[in-house]
C-alpha cells in the first residue's frame, strides 16, 4: 500500500477520505481474482458477519458460509442454544438452500408469515417425508385466503432433481421448465433442499467455507466475564471453527487475562479478539494469544461510542496500523464496522485486513433473524447495537429489575433502527454479489489477483468531501 506521489497523509483517515488510483493491469477477468483469506478462517470471500443479535443467526450463518464468508454467533446466546445453531449449520447442504417446510394441514397464514424468512420466496409442503407441493409468497386468488390449508393452496413442484445434480444442469432444467425453484431430493425421495436459478449460478461462482470434514464453517463469540474458557471450550466441542473473544474496549487487563486463558486452553481453532485501534493494542492482543485482531472503535452504524465518549479512531488508519503490526507477528486483522459500500470492503483489504466485518448493512436482509415489517416506504427490519439498552437488557435478563434498569442507563448503542430491505438486494446473497463484484473489480483495477496482492499494490489518494460526493451516482438523474 502506498500513497499517490508519496503524499503520506499527516492525519487519520476513514474509508470515505480515500480513493484508489488505477494501476496498469494485466488482468483480463474479474473472475480470475481469488478472494480467499489466509487467516485460518477458511473464508473464500473477505466477509465476516458481526456477532450482533439482530444480524447473526442460523439462516445468516448457513447462507453466508455457503458463499464463502463466516458468521460469528453473538456472545449473548447461551451455550446450549449456540451449540444447536452450530449443529444446524454443520448439517446444511453445501449447495442447496434450506427451505421453509410446512405440512399440508398448515394454514396459508402460517406459510405467509414464514416464507419471508428465506429469500427464495416459497415454502415446500412435505407429506410423509416427501415434498408434495410449493406455496409461493403473496398468493392470492378466488378460493385462497389466509385460512386455506396448504393441501388446497399448494401448487405442483415444477422441477424435482436428485441432490448432487450439477448446478449447471439445475439451471438449464429450470430455464427449460420456465421455473424459478428446483426441489432437490435424496435417493429415498426425501427433501434435501431447494435451488433457484440464481442459486445455481452462484454455486458455480462461489466456494463454500468448509471445515476439514467438508461442513460449513461458523464462528462464535464469548465475552470476557464469567467462565470464558468453559464457554469457549463448549462452543468448540459443538463445532465452532473460530472463537472470537469480544468486548468494546479490547485493550484492557480483563480482556488480556480472558484471552490468555482461552488461548492457553489450546482449543485448536483460530482465536480472534478485540476491539482495538492502535498498534500497541493489537500487539498486546497477539501477545495474549490472538491470531486475529478485531479492529474498530466507534465506526459501527449502531455505535454511539464516539459521540458519547470521544473515543475511537477513523477506521482506515486504525486498520492499516493494526494490520502492519499484526503482519510482523504473522497475525491478521478483521476490519470491524463502518462498512456501507462495496468500496469500504476493498479499502479494508487495501489497508491490510484479511476480512471485513459487516453488521447493520446485513440486518436489512431476509436472512437476518428479525421479523419483516412493512410501512409506507416498503419492507424493513429492526436492528440494534450490542451496547444499546435493548441488548444490555437481554444480556442481563437474569438480573433483578433494579440492576437491569441501572445498566440500561449507560448505553453506547442505538436500541432500535429501521434498516430498509433494499428491493434491489433483498437477500444477503444479493449484497454479497454486490460487494464481491466491487472488490473483484477493485483487484483488477489495482492489477491484483489476490487480497494480499491488492494490499501490496494498491495506490491511494486522499480526497475532499467534494471528491467523495463526485463519485456518488445521481439516482434520480438530472
Ligand atoms: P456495522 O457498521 O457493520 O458495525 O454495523 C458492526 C460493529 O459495530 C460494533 N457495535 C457496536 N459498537 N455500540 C458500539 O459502540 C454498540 O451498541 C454496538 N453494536 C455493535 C461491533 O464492533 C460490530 O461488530
Amino acid at each position: 500500500m502506498r500513497f499517490l506521489d508519496g503524499h503520506e497523509p499527516d492525519h487519520d483517515l476513514t474509508y470515505d477520505d480515500l480513493f484508489i488510483v488505477p494501476n496498469r493491469s494485466a488482468a483480463t477477468s474479474r473472475f480470475d481474482v481469488d478472494l480467499a483469506s489466509t487467516d485460518g478462517t477458511g473464508t473464500t470471500i473477505p466477509l465476516v458477519v458481526a456477532n450482533m443479535t439482530a444480524i447473526a443467526g442460523k439462516r445468516m450463518a448457513e447462507t453466508v458460509a455457503r458463499r464463502g464468508g463466516l458468521v460469528v454467533l453473538p456472545q449473548d446466546v447461551p451455550l446450549d442454544a449456540a451449540a444447536q445453531t452450530i449443529g444446524f449449520v454443520k448439517s446444511r447442504d453445501l449447495v442447496a438452500d434450506t427451505p421453509v417446510v410446512m405440512s399440508p394441514n398448515d394454514l396459508m397464514a402460517q406459510a405467509q408469515s414464514l416464507i419471508p424468512k428465506r429469500a427464495h420466496g416459497a415454502a415446500v409442503v412435505v407429506d410423509d417425508g416427501r415434498p408434495v407441493g410449493l406455496v409461493a409468497r403473496n398468493v392470492t386468488g378466488h378460493d385462497i385466503d389466509m385460512f386455506t390449508d396448504l393441501r388446497s393452496a399448494m401448487t405442483p413442484i415444477p422441477v424435482v432433481l436428485p441432490a448432487g445434480t450439477d448446478p449447471r444442469t439445475v439451471f438449464d432444467t429450470l430455464t427449460d421448465a420456465n421455473a424459478e425453484l428446483a426441489v432437490l431430493v435424496d435417493d429415498d425421495g426425501a427433501l434435501v433442499g431447494v435451488l433457484t436459478r440464481t442459486g445455481a449460478l452462484r454455486a458455480g461462482i462461489y466456494r463454500p467455507n468448509v471445515d476439514a470434514q467438508g461442513r460449513l464453517r461458523v464462528a462464535a463469540a464469548v465475552g470476557i466475564n464469567g467462565d470464558v474458557v468453559g464457554k469457549a471450550r463448549g462452543l468448540v466441542e459443538a463445532g465452532a471453527d473460530v472463537i472470537v473473544v469480544d468486548t468494546a474496549h479490547g485493550h484492557q487487563e480483563k480482556m488480556l487475562t480472558a484471552l490468555a486463558a482461552v488461548a492457553g486452553a489450546d482449543l485448536g481453532v483460530p482465536i480472534a479478539a478485540g476491539n482495538v485501534v492502535s498498534e500497541r493494542g493489537a500487539l498486546d492482543l497477539i501477545d495474549a494469544g490472538a491470531t486475529i485482531v478485531k479492529v474498530g472503535v466507534g465506526p459501527g452504524a449502531m455505535c454511539t461510542t464516539r459521540m458519547m465518549t470521544g473515543v475511537g479512531r477513523p477506521q482506515f488508519s486504525a486498520v492499516a496500523e493494526c494490520a502492519a503490526a499484526a503482519r510482523e507477528r504473522g497475525a491478521h486483522v478483521w476490519a470491524d464496522g463502518g462498512i456501507r459500500h462495496p468500496r469500504d470492503v476493498a479499502l479494508a483489504v487495501a489497508a491490510g485486513a484479511s476480512n471485513a466485518m459487516v453488521g447493520s448493512w446485513f440486518a436489512g436482509t431476509y436472512e437476518s433473524p428479525g421479523d419483516l415489517h412493512t410501512d409506507t416506504s416498503g419492507e424493513y427490519k429492526v436492528s440494534f447495537g450490542m451496547a444499546s439498552k435493548r441488548a444490555v437488557a437481554a444480556r442481563s435478563a437474569t438480573d433483578n429489575a433494579y440492576d437491569q434498569a441501572r445498566k440500561g442507563l449507560f448505553e453506547e448503542g442505538i436500541s432500535s433502527s429501521r434498516i430498509r430491505i433494499d428491493p434491489e438486494h433483498p437477500s444477503v446473497e444479493d449484497l454479497i454479489d454486490h460487494i464481491c463484484s466491487g472488490v473483484r473489480s477493485t483487484a483488477t483495477y489495482t492489477g491484483a489477483t489476490t487480497l494480499q496482492e491488492m494490499h501490496e499494490k494498491v495506490v491511494l489518494g486522499v480526497q475532499s468531501a467534494a471528491g467523495f460526493a463526485e463519485g456518488r451516482p445521481l439516482p434520480g438523474g438530472w
